[in-house]
């Protein structure tokens, strides 16, 4: 018998999201019907049929347990790349669109990330905790368990270490964190003469300062803000530091950053808005995961990447939100994922997965979360409905009922 202190059951249908789904598990996500789960300090000990519960697991005194009432039970989502920390909003930028700007032209005036610097700098870091806090809320109320949370909203030494201060104030959640330093995100006014001095400062204070506060580094590649030799010079420096390597690559043109990417071997590349059949293969030979973000072609009103040519040419693929006041202004990975089987040509069963052991593939830590297995975090939500082709088609609602992180009812 094992013990545990966390019980699921009646599970009508309980997506494993196995990485190699094998009988009884059934289909692309490894569903087990009428299945329950137990877990043991926040990782999960025992997954079977709900008629062997009670012969497998006995439950120690004060035991949590969640009763599925044959909903169907997914995985947390892990959404693999947000902007999490900020100040204000630029409601005003999504409606001049609307009237025909574009985003590149207001980030050249200055406005766009930088109009967010701004109002970031200006704020404390009580305040930006506080508003962070809440978007977390509505991560973890929309299924996420797991978030990716990004500095670059400070783009000074002081401002990169307040957002990254408040990223590890916030760590725990829940939705845990995992934190990336993004002083690379655009160059900041004061540098406009003088990108190179801007680069150096990254390289040699803030990337170092930071390293105890972030896990990985991440540089926008792109015109108007770093070009392939900037960014190459700050992710060589911050794999030399010891970070794990993103890139924002290809988002508004043909930038170079996926070859990048490619090259430096980093674990994602996300956006890939323009890329070329090389891209994609060099991409797939250097095992680096694809990251899919279709709020950005909402809210831009761009074209939707393509994501069934990334799984054809062999991708492991993530979906993930891109939080942030700018470009995709939403915390729901539902949201998402009825873009993505709306637009990006793939199926509800691999946006599913992208959003859940992709994004845990896109933080290199698909060893512990993203998939309901013996030995992995106990991350899952329970649904208000009892089958997942339900969501992406029953939208603007949310269809998440409870939400257990490690093992604890969080929702
Ligand atoms: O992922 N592309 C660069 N960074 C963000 C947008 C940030 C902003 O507009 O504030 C993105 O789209
Ligand atoms: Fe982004």
């Amino acid at each position: 018998m094992l013990e545990a202190d966390f019980l699921l059951t009646n599970a009508g249908r309980l997506a494993t999201v196995a990485a190699h789904p094998a009988p009884p598990l059934e289909g692309p996500l490894g569903v087990l019907r009428d299945g329950a789960l137990a877990a043991r300090n926040g990782r999960i000990v025992w997954v079977g049929a709900q008629a062997e519960v009670a012969q497998a697991v006995t439950l120690i005194p004060r035991a949590r347990r969640l009763d599925a009432a044959g909903a169907l039970v997914l995985p947390g989502f892990v959404d693999s790349h947000t902007h999490l920390v900020f100040a204000g909003h630029r409601a005003g930028e999504f409606h001049e669109r609307l009237r025909g700007a574009t985003y590149a032209e207001l980030l050249a005036q200055g406005r766009g990330i930088l109009a967010t610097v701004g109002a970031t700098r200006a704020a404390s870091a009580a305040d930006l905790e506080a508003s962070a806090r809440q978007r977390m809320a509505r991560c973890l109320a929309h299924g996420t368990t797991t978030l990716e949370a990004k500095s670059g909203y400070g783009l000074s030494l002081a401002d990169e270490i307040k957002c990254l201060h408040v990223v590890a104030a916030l760590r725990d959640g829940p939705p845990r964190l995992v934190s990336t330093c993004m002083a690379a995100h655009t160059v900041p006014p004061e540098y406009r003469a003088d990108r190179a001095a801007y680069v150096r400062l990254v390289c040699d204070q803030i990337l170092p300062a930071a390293r105890p506060l972030a896990d990985f580094c991440d540089v926008f590649c792109e015109t108007g803000a770093f070009d392939v030799a900037e960014s190459r010079t700050i992710l060589e420096r911050a794999r030399d530091l010891g970070y794990k390597l993103k890139l924002h690559a290809n988002q508004l043109g043909h930038s170079g950053g996926a070859a990048l990417a490619a090259e430096l071997n980093a674990i994602s590349a996300d956006h890939l808005d323009f890329t070329t059949d090389a891209d994609l293969a060099a991409l797939r030979d250097a095992s680096v995961v694809a990251t899919l973000l279709p709020g950005c072609s909402y809210t831009l009103r761009h074209a939707y990447p393509d994501g069934r040519q990334w799984l054809d040419a062999g991708l492991k693929l993530s979906l993930a939100t891109d939080l942030n006041p700018g470009s995709s202004y939403t915390e729901n990975m539902q949201f998402v994922i009825g873009l993505a089987i709306s637009f990006c040509g793939i199926t509800v069963a691999e946006a599913l997965r992208a959003a859940t052991l992709g994004g845990a593939q896109a933080l290199q830590f698909d060893t512990e979360i993203g998939s309901l297995e013996v030995g992995k975090r106990c991350d899952l939500t329970v649904w208000d409905t009892t089958d997942e082709e339900e969501i992406g088609y029953h939208v603007g609602v949310n269809l998440v009922k409870r939400v257990v992180v490690d093992g604890a009812i969080a929702i």
